[in-house]
């Protein structure tokens, strides 16, 4: 079941137990279904193993909680914050990223042990600690819940990608099926022109590359309502779009003749019909359904190829504020233009958690909204993800900007 997590409700301790139950279950829920063979596997290295994910959320809240809150603590295994420390410099060393899928131990079961033990010291502190240090306590917990959900996405990003290399097509639930987009014309909706605070009120919870709030002039401009769908995206592919240089950054057109695009991430031929590899195993491509799996260089040749553009991040933020956008949320995330910069007056928070954004804002894109593997309740108007341009296995697409 997917639990949404309430911000002013996650400081009362029974409250703040209930959304670490929930979440906690929700990763293992989507690990359910894969063998211990399926989560050993890292497919290339951005994408981590299943095990992984499911041991380094784990650790998170070891390094991060209870060492320091959790006097007496009894560590699991004290090898394990090598290998599933991810990024965290001031946490101490750490194995290599590209080699987590030659981690064949600790196994999955000793990780569903190693998860129990931590939940177990997380409950008890949740219980027990003493009233002085639980504001501290309860705010780690809650980005440990958020970065757990930022997790089980990319648990389905990722085994989505290692069995999309499998000629077999795996089925990773047959019982998946993907949201349905609107229904409805596609149009183009004004923005309303002028300044407009954009970035996050403080109100409920965000992650610190949403601050500070801050105010942006918005032009006279036009949003899609809609999501650019297979259909538009089949007319881009049939008009040449994937060989028209012109259309292209060259960074783009570099990266596409290095791998050979030609349809989005997972399409493939079959007898003459287009098919994708989705969580249900391969499909034929539905004309009516957001296109999912273009990177941000795909993205900005099919705007180039429209006659458009993409969005900035901050027209799609106003836009979403005043309700104007169709799937905003759910579906795909929604490459912007934008690239992946501090807020006005923005700075890391002190420690080890600083690290957990504000290092990474150079050479990559923000993407807005949400998607379909976007645990319920993560989402929001001034949610900042971000990747490489060229990125293609997350759960992404895109909406048009036109200024005429
Ligand atoms: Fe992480």
């Amino acid at each position: 079941m997917l639990h949404r997590l309430d911000h002013d409700a996650v400081k009362d301790r029974q409250s703040l137990l209930a959304a670490f139950r929930a979440v906690r279950a929700e990763t293992e829920r989507r690990a359910a279904c894969l063998t211990p063979e399926d989560q050993i596997v890292q497919s290339m290295p951005d994408a981590s193993p299943t095990k992984w994910h499911r041991a380094h959320t784990t650790w998170f809240f070891e390094q991060f909680l209870l060492y320091p809150h959790q006097s007496g603590y009894r560590v699991f295994d004290e090898r394990f914050a090598f290998l599933f420390n991810s990024y965290y410099v001031a946490a101490g060393p750490r194995h290599a990223r590209p080699q987590r899928g030659l981690i064949t131990r600790p196994d999955a079961a000793e990780v569903t042990a190693y998860r129990a033990h931590v939940d177990r010291a997380v409950e008890t502190l949740i219980d027990t600690l003493a009233a002085p240090a639980w504001p501290e306590a309860a705010r780690i917990i809650e980005i440990g819940l958020n970065h757990e959900q930022q997790h089980q996405e990319l648990l389905w990003t990722d085994i989505l990608h290692a069995f999309a290399q499998n000629p077999t097509h795996p089925v990773y639930d047959p019982a998946w099926r993907a949201p349905p987009a609107t229904d409805e014309p596609q149009a183009f909706v004004d923005l309303p022109a002028g300044i407009h605070a954009v970035g996050h009120d403080g109100r409920g919870y965000s992650f610190d590359n949403e601050h500070p709030c801050h105010d942006v002039l918005i032009g006279p401009v036009r949003l899609s309502r809609g999501l650019v769908s297979n259909a538009d995206w089949l007319a881009f592919i049939a008009a040449g779009g994937y060989r028209e240089p012109a259309l292209w950054l060259s960074e783009g057109w570099a990266r596409g003749e290095a791998e050979g695009w030609e349809a989005p991430g997972y399409w493939f031929m079959r007898d003459g019909d287009w098919f994708a590899m989705t969580l249900a195993g391969a499909e034929r491509v539905d004309p009516r359904a957001p296109v999912c799996h273009v990177s941000y260089y795909e993205a900005d040749a099919f705007a180039r190829w429209s006659g458009r553009h993409l969005p900035s991040e901050f027209e799609w933020e106003v836009a979403a504020r005043h309700g104007l956008l169709a799937d905003a949320f759910g579906i795909v995330w929604q490459w912007t233009r934008s690239a992946y910069l501090p807020y006005p007056g923005y700075r890391a928070a002190d420690g080890a958690l600083g690290e957990y954004n504000g290092k990474f804002m150079v050479n990559q894109m923000v993407l807005r909204g949400s998607s379909l593997a976007t645990p319920a309740g993560h989402e929001r108007a001034s949610y900042r993800n971000f990747f490489n341009p060229a990125a293609r296995w997350q759960f992404s697409g895109l909406r048009l900007a036109d200024y005429v």
